[in-house]
């Protein structure tokens, strides 16, 4: 038999092996995982600063797939205060929506799974937990009512066989079970109102088709905010929508969340929805976390070659421009990740230092920080 070069090939006893090796690692993780009565002592931590909702502690999401471990997120580090809005960048396939499924317990399991790091959960009442390892019940009390999130099609997030009422009724019984059903009702109504939707009660009582994709995406929100939570994800909320419904819908969930004071987890790939809701901005980059500041510094000084071409790569009323810039190459397989920095293959900018290993974090200033050797010099003192 010839013997195969090429690394991406493989055969299928290869690929059994894979397998076999997968399901060995993922069936000991689930183990551990699906033991009863998990007593709070193994998931009690301690936020870094009590002034963060969530702090990703070196989170590492990887899916152990017949081809190889996908290291879907690699390590990454950032906080989201309280009360304020975090933006998360990156282009497709980066891992915006792991870390955050990560966050909400839904990575696809068993091959999906968080293998490192900790994402602290602050209770509130002194208390944090450490998300990855968090029993399913306990997190359960979590979702939809301390963390909820908005997703990207809210079609296949409603039911279509149930009406928006009884959908938006069951959230809040499920988190309120004391509750009576006039008064629920009456909260669904007007939650329903306060997303701006009008004749609420005549809305109550339709189905998810009968509605238009932004009154879906409103009632999303409704939906996602009925339980006042402390932290809102919401992944591409306005993708699926038109301008003028995108901006209306982002202003809504700018004034709900003050109203609420909770703080947002806004991932998307628009720069511009960035822009002009978050306070801090994290860039990612095949998995990895390539830099981070407040919105203000990465907007005005990007300083990763990666930030730099994002940022030249968005169009911008009254420049003219023959064509939109567009990075060169494409991200690398997640699949054989390469033991140097993820983006030099891409980057114009790259020197003899990108060689070496993958760059740890330079600080630009107290809080903007950046993975790359051009930025080594610059280090402030810690
Ligand atoms: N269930 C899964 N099985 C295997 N790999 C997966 C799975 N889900 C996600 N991945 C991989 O994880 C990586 C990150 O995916 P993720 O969905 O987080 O990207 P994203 O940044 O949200 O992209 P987009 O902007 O397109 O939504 C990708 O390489 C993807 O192929
Ligand atoms: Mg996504």
């Amino acid at each position: 038999m010839q013997e195969n070069k090429n690394v991406n090939y493989l055969t299928a006893k290869e690929s059994r092996q894979i397998s076999r090796e997968n399901r060995r690692i993922t069936n000991q993780i689930e183990k551990n995982r699906n033991r009863r009565n998990i007593p709070e002592a193994e998931y009690l931590t301690n936020m870094q600063d009590d002034g963060n909702v969530v702090e990703f502690d070196g989170l590492k999401t990887y899916f152990y797939t017949d081809i190889g471990v996908v290291r879907a997120v690699d390590g990454i580090s950032f906080n989201i205060p309280k009360g304020k809005t975090v933006g998360v960048v990156g282009e497709s396939g980066c891992g915006k929506s792991v870390t955050s499924l990560s966050l909400m317990q839904l990575v696809q399991r068993p091959q999906g799974q968080i293998v490192g790091g900790e994402i602290r959960l602050n209770m509130g009442d002194g208390k944090a937990y450490d998300v990855a390892r968090m029993p399913t019940e306990q997190m359960e009390k979590i979702r939809g009512n301390m963390v909820s999130m908005i997703f990207q099609e809210p079609m296949t997030s409603l039911n279509p066989v149930f009406r928006i009422g009884v959908q938006l009724d069951e959230v809040i019984n499920l988190h309120n079970p004391e509750m009576s059903k006039e008064l629920i009702k009456a909260r669904s109504i007007e939650m329903l109102d306060t997303v701006g939707i009008a004749n609420a009660e005549g809305i109550y009582q339709r189905y998810p088709h009968e509605l238009s994709g932004g009154m879906r995406q409103r009632v999303m929100i409704a939906m996602a905010l009925v339980c006042s939570p402390q932290l809102i994800i919401a992944d591409e909320p306005t993708t699926a929508l038109d301008v003028t419904i995108q901006a209306q819908i982002l202003d809504l969930l700018r004034n709900l969340k003050d109203k609420i004071n909770s703080s947002i987890m806004l991932i998307t790939h628009d720069l511009g929805v960035v822009a002009e809701m978050a306070d801090h901005v994290v860039v990612m980059y095949a998995g990895r976390i390539v830099e981070q500041g407040t919105a203000q510094e990465v907007f005005l000084n990007p300083v990763h070659p990666y930030t730099v071409g994002l940022m030249a790569s968005k169009p911008v009323v009254n420049r003219e421009v023959e064509r939109l810039y567009s990075i060169p190459g494409s991200v690398p397989n997640p699949i054989n990740m390469p033991n140097y920095c993820y983006f030099r293959d891409r980057c114009d900018r790259a020197f003899d230092k990108c060689v070496g290993k993958y760059p740890p974090y330079f600080s630009v200033s107290p809080t903007h920080s950046v993975a790359c050797y051009l930025y080594e010099d610059q280090q402030h003192a810690k």
